[in-house]
């Protein structure tokens, strides 16, 4: 389907396998973020809309087609899924480009490269996640077979956000689906449309009606809803850490299992003996893709006072040189901010961060000077402060936006404890061609993940996840299985 034929049309929801409006019959509007102007509307899902939505995954939890499948067989389906998802790479990455605003080449080898990667990596483990038999030592003399079997948790309620729309949603949808659970999925409201194509999609696959079921809505609404709901036996959540503790809150009704991907505030640091010239490529990447809106957006830099001033200067070059524009310019690199509330919540940033005594040396306000067609699009320009320090909101919280605060450190365990002086532990970037530093750092930083001269990269097979505000549990690779299976323990009596 083109994109401009998707768009055409008002998209409705996805409940056991009908595509409805919400029963209020209200909608919400989906924006472009380069022009600010509607690109079509979805269902504003609530309450009543999670009911039916919960009780179609529940119905099919135990629909002899989906529960009866052999491991073989499920994992079938994800690989043709993650075909289709292949063979629709074009069009899912315009629509998340324009529901998003991304950069549409972000949106290919990014947001479809992993969503591909995904259903593709998860499609082996329906097949492959073994119980176990255990040497157990019973009372009396009995004797005894133990053994483990792992099973669906149930009825999985997702909620996902907006920075990497369809790719979030596969995050959750992949696992899910393949230890055997069913899902009632909430895609954030800004930006539901890939996801609405996405569940098009799993149709066509072959999944069985009410497997994946998608409502559209408010987080307030749609959103609690789905956290409280009483007959969900798993909340998967990726968004900020205050929402993330009001789930975690109102998943307390029925004791669901609760898993948390929450925000960030990355260290990134970089060592005197480090390759200069690929730390400021990939400083300024690491806080600049995605427009900055990513939960491991390298947001503070630590650099050794011996080579601050190359490093810094080196960065407003680069900061000043992206082409910030539309989406869908194939020249763009930065797109504009997802939404007016976001682009005004980052600027509120470049004000506190003035205001605290820190120094713009790139950047530092809206974008100018575009076609007339973008004069009212969310464009902001990369920022680079300097002369940052621990005292000031643009170190200390989560901007979520292209602001990079940029500070010199001398003592490595000054920088450990600088490091670690967040109440986030998402992820965190080394920089030094000496290993052996860079594995004891490592071992300091609490952060989930540390990549070591590279930054953000994930893959389906590694563990993603965050030490303390930054969430609960691990996603990704044989981690992630334990998440979605209940174990259970059967003793035979063999006597
Ligand atoms: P958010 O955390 O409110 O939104 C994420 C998802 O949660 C959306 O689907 C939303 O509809 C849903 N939601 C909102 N309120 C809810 C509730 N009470 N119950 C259940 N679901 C609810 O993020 P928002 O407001 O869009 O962005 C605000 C800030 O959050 C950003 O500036 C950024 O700092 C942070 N954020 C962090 C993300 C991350 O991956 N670490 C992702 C998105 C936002
Ligand atoms: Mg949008």
């Amino acid at each position: 389907m083109s994109v401009a034929d998707f768009l055409a049309v008002p998209r409705r929801m996805l409940v056991g396998g009908q595509w409805v409006e919400a029963r209020s019959g209200e909608r919400i509007d989906s924006l472009d973020p380069a022009t600010g102007k509607v690109l079509t509307s979805i269902p504003a899902g609530d309450g009543a809309d999670i009911d039916r939505a919960v009780a179609a995954a529940r119905a099919a939890l135990d629909d002899p087609r989906w529960r009866d499948l052999t491991p073989l067989d499920r994992g079938r389906l994800l690989d043709r899924l993650a075909d289709l998802v292949e063979e629709h790479a074009d069009e899912l990455a315009l629509l998340e480009s324009r529901d998003n605003g991304k950069p549409v080449a972000t949106a290919r080898a990014v947001d479809v490269g992993t969503t591909m990667k995904l259903f593709r990596y998860f499609a082996g483990w329906p097949s492959k996640f073994e119980g176990a038999t255990i040497p157990v030592s019973p009372r009396g003399g009995l004797r005894v077979l133990n053994y483990t079997v792992h099973e669906p948790v149930g009825v999985v309620g997702a909620i996902v956000p907006w920075n990497f729309p369809m790719s979030m949603a596969s995050w959750k949808l992949a696992p899910a689906l393949a230890m055997g659970n069913t899902v009632v999925l909430k895609p954030a409201e800004l930006t539901s449309l890939s996801t609405l194509r996405l569940a098009e999609l799993i149709g066509e696959a072959g999944f069985p009606d009410g497997v994946v079921n998608v409502v559209t809505g408010l987080g307030a609404t749609a959103g609690a809803a789905l956290a409280a709901h009483t007959d969900v036996d798993k909340i998967a959540f990726t968004g900020s850490t205050a929402i993330g503790r009001e789930i975690a809150r109102a998943a307390t009704g029925n004791m669901k299992n609760v898993s948390l991907e929450l925000g960030g505030k990355s260290p990134h640091v970089v060592l005197p003996d480090a390759d200069l010239a690929a730390v400021v490529d990939a400083a300024a990447d690491a806080i600049f893709f995605n427009q900055g809106q990513v939960c491991t957006a390298g947001s503070r830099l630590y650099v050794h006072a011996d080579v601050y001033d190359t490093v810094l200067d080196g960065l407003a070059e680069r900061a000043r040189s992206i082409r910030v524009g539309p989406g869908s310019d194939p020249a763009t690199q930065m797109g504009p901010l997802v939404s007016a509330r976001q682009f005004a919540a980052v600027g509120a940033y470049l004000d506190a961060g003035r205001a605290q005594g820190a120094t713009v040396v790139a950047g530092g306000g809206p974008v100018t000077g575009l076609d007339a067609e973008y004069a009212d699009g969310w464009f902001l320009q990369p920022t680079i402060f300097a002369d940052a320090d621990h005292s000031m909101r643009i170190v200390r919280e989560e901007i979520f936006g292209p602001v990079l605060a940029v500070m010199r450190w001398t003592d490595t365990d000054e920088l450990v404890r600088l490091a670690n002086d967040t109440p986030y532990g998402l992820a965190a970037g080394i920089w030094t061609r000496d290993l052996a530093t860079a594995h004891r750092l490592a071992a300091r930083i609490k952060a989930g993940t540390v990549w070591i001269n590279c930054y953000n990269y994930t893959d389906p097979a590694s563990p993603f996840g965050g030490y303390k505000q930054s969430g609960w549990g691990r996603e990704m690779g044989r981690a992630v299985l334990d998440a979605y299976t209940e174990t259970k323990s059967v003793w035979v009596n063999v006597s």
